[in-house]
């Protein structure tokens, strides 16, 4: 019953979504149908030059907030949906626009690096964004001799500081769902699977990460699980990634690190909230211009750098 009206569901977006010449991207944590759905699956940043290279003029964001956001910076031209525009990250919400300036004063010459999850108003003052796939490649080509204040995830920018071998400043924040694995939790699961190799995303506290054979974006723990000839994985990350890593590398054992890998954010956004944005084309997702050219200077700075 549950599978026929989702395929009822199904079948009336992609109706409306060519009526109304929407392009859908979405994110590896989103639900599977609407991956399956989607024109489009990525990792954050490959999510941000979708939208910039997206073939239609509407794109409708399968993801948070600050996804949604990134996509109407990065293109002006184009209308930007969110099927659920109060599916946020709290992470992204806990530094404020004036924890930046105080810092900014307080350290003339330095740089502001933000994780793009971050709102288009913390954007706006900083000097670059990264993602967790490209972090360690753009802050490496940074100057050398300057003080750099990463915000706001603490235990990717302790990751990205340990790379690098270089001392970063801090925001004291963290992904609550990440940030929730604990040490215990991975060498249970190896006591358990001891052939298993340990895959993390960088949101992750630094105990976890020193336990990991491999730390990544959620497209990179994906390319790796399809490349590894190991059939077991342990899954430091958000569920949603093991629809893509069954689909892309079928067989292949996945073991989930924690039963709490939920975002619930990024599972608000369901069929009918989809099917309901394609039919009253809502909700749109503006940011005000003064903000967005000054966010857009450093998305495009982070593309260009990634690159
Ligand atoms: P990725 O850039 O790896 O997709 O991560 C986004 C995110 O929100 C992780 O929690
Ligand atoms: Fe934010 Fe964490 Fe959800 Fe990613 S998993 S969107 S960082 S709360």
């Amino acid at each position: 019953m549950h599978n026929q009206a989702d395929a009822l569901l199904k079948e009336e977006i992609n109706r409306l979504k060519k009526e109304n010449s929407v392009y859908i991207i979405a994110h590896y944590y989103q639900r599977p149908e609407i991956q399956d759905l989607a024109d489009f699956v990525g990792d954050s940043y490959a999510m941000a030059v979708a939208a910039k290279n997206s073939p239609l003029d509407t794109i409708l964001v399968a993801g948070v907030d600050f996804m949604a956001e990134s996509a109407a910076i990065l293109c002006p031209g184009k209308t930007v949906l969110s099927p659920e525009p109060a599916a946020t990250c709290p992470m992204a919400n806990s530094i404020d626009v004036n924890d930046v300036l105080q810092y900014k004063d307080t350290h003339p010459g330095s740089l502001v690096v933000s994780y793009v999850n971050t709102p288009a108003s913390i954007k706006a003052v900083s000097d670059i964004c990264v993602t967790s796939s490209n972090a360690v490649k753009i802050i490496q080509k940074l100057p050398q001799d300057v003080p750099i204040f990463f915000i706001p995830d603490e235990n990717l920018g302790k990751f990205i500081a340990g790379k690098l071998d270089r001392p970063l400043d801090f925001y004291p924040s963290c992904c609550p769902i990440h940030n929730a694995v604990t040490r215990q939790d991975i060498l249970k699961c190896k006591e358990e699977h001891p052939g298993a190799e340990v895959l993390v995303h960088p949101e992750c506290t630094p105990d976890v990460i020193a336990l990991s054979d491999y730390v990544g974006s959620t497209a990179g723990i994906i390319n790796y699980a399809a490349k590894s000839d190991k059939n077991q994985f342990i899954i430091a990350t958000e569920h949603g990634v093991m629809h893509r890593i069954n689909q892309v590398s079928p067989g292949k054992d996945l073991i989930l690190a924690q039963a709490g890998l939920t975002c619930p954010n990024m599972k608000s956004i369901t069929l009918d909230k989809i099917l309901n944005s394609l039919k009253n084309m809502e909700t749109i997702i503006a940011v005000p211009e003064s903000i967005r050219s000054q966010a857009a200077v450093a998305l495009e700075r982070m593309i260009a750098y990634a690159c």
